[in-house]
């Protein structure tokens, strides 16, 4: 799979060190909270893993599938494929993202679990490619800032492939058809 990396962007070991640092910035703002975890699939399944051995508070962990894109190109319609299996009414709310992209999925999902009244909600996302934003959201924590490039790796895929590298890194753009 190396071969069809362009360039790495983030290794494992900067990876440990920003979601490390993510870890300490929740774990101190969701003191005496009721923090639920909402990942979202499957891109974040490998970054919440590595996130929550990092939070030092209780915390709760469910899961939302949501589907928008369809190799490298967002389709713009937002469906829930997987929904959450609990009420969230009272609790801290903590989405989790891989990537912020065009903000369509995440803006969907933030209104969506809005009208389930929960106490409070925010937002997290491992990267944020601020060059492609068409809705308005705004994270709370941000891993890194990445430039307008398709990434794979770290649970981010194309074509369902390439989650399973233990680093990201940009896609050679040949391997991308549209
Ligand atoms: P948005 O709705 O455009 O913000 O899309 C967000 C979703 O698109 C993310 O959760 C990813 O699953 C996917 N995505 C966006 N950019 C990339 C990328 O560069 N590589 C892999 N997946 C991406
Ligand atoms: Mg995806």
């Amino acid at each position: 799979m190396m071969e069809d990396i362009e360039s790495v962007l983030f290794d494992e070991k900067e990876l440990a060190r920003i979601v490390s640092g993510l870890g300490e910035r929740i774990s101190r703002d969701y003191i005496g909270k009721n923090l639920l975890i909402v990942g979202i699939l499957k891109g974040s399944f490998m970054f919440i893993a590595d996130l929550m051995r990092e939070i030092t508070v209780p915390c709760c962990v469910d899961f939302m599938a949501i589907s928008s894109y369809n190799g490298s190109k967002t389709s713009g319609v937002v469906r829930i494929l997987m929904d959450l299996k609990k009420p969230i009414e009272g609790y801290d709310l903590l989405i989790v993202e891989d990537i912020l992209d065009s903000g369509m999925t995440l803006s969907y999902i933030l209104e969506n679990l809005k009208s389930r009244n929960p106490a409070s909600i925010k937002i997290c996302t491992l990267l944020d490619k601020p060059a492609r934003r068409l809705s308005q959201v705004y994270p709370d924590y941000t891993g890194a800032l990445v430039e307008d490039r398709f990434i794979v790796g770290y649970g981010l895929d194309y074509k369902e492939r390439y989650r399973n590298l233990p680093y990201i890194g940009v896609l050679k753009p040949e391997l991308i058809d549209e």
